[in-house]
């Protein structure tokens, strides 16, 4: 069974188009919880967006820069965090947030979040490729570890309320 909620924070992981900003603002206003979302947090801290930190600085360095940020988002106070779809995928990323917080996967079907991510191509590792084709590589390395958030959601044709309901339901 999931571990009941004690008010740690919320984290919400998943692949690129699984609406965890989307369902993590609405979920926070429904728990009456701030919202804050990583990605948003490191292009502040960096003053560039996350595009040009990957362009300029590489990915490995954007890891590190999303780990301190989630570290010093973590910090006890009962809140829910957006995180980038690379961030729970990182050992040391993942090993802060399976210890602090309360981690949910959004899951999809790739076909569903290549349709949703479509509409917007600002990420990096998206650029100039399939998103269908990228999303599925990502997919075959990331979701083993996205298995190991104690709560997985589905959130796949359904409007993003519905996910929310889901999981204020788990949470009760
Ligand atoms: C990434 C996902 C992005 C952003 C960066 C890398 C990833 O966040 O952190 O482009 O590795 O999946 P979203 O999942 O919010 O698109």
């Amino acid at each position: 069974p999931p571990p009941v909620y004690r008010g740690q924070p919320i984290v919400l992981v998943g692949l690129m188009g699984a609406g965890k900003s989307t369902v993590g603002r609405r979920l926070a206003g429904r728990l009456g919880l701030p919202f804050v979302d990583a990605d948003i947090e490191i292009e502040r801290a960096a003053g560039m967006t996350i595009a040009d930190i990957f362009s300029r600085f590489g990915e490995p360095y954007f890891r590190d820069g999303e780990r301190r940020v989630i570290q010093r988002l973590i910090d006890g106070r009962p809140k829910v965090i957006a995180t980038g779809g690379g961030a729970f995928v990182n050992d040391a990323t993942r090993a802060l947030i399976l210890s602090e917080a309360l981690a949910i996967w959004l899951d999809a079907p790739v076909e569903v979040l290549a349709e949703r991510v479509r509409r917007r191509d600002t990420r990096p590792l998206l650029r100039g490729k399939d998103p269908l084709a990228v999303l599925r590589e990502l997919a075959a390395v990331r979701n083993p570890l996205y298995a190991l958030a104690p709560i997985r959601v589905p959130s796949a044709n359904a409007p993003h309320d519905t996910t929310v309901r889901a999981i204020m339901e788990v949470l009760k």
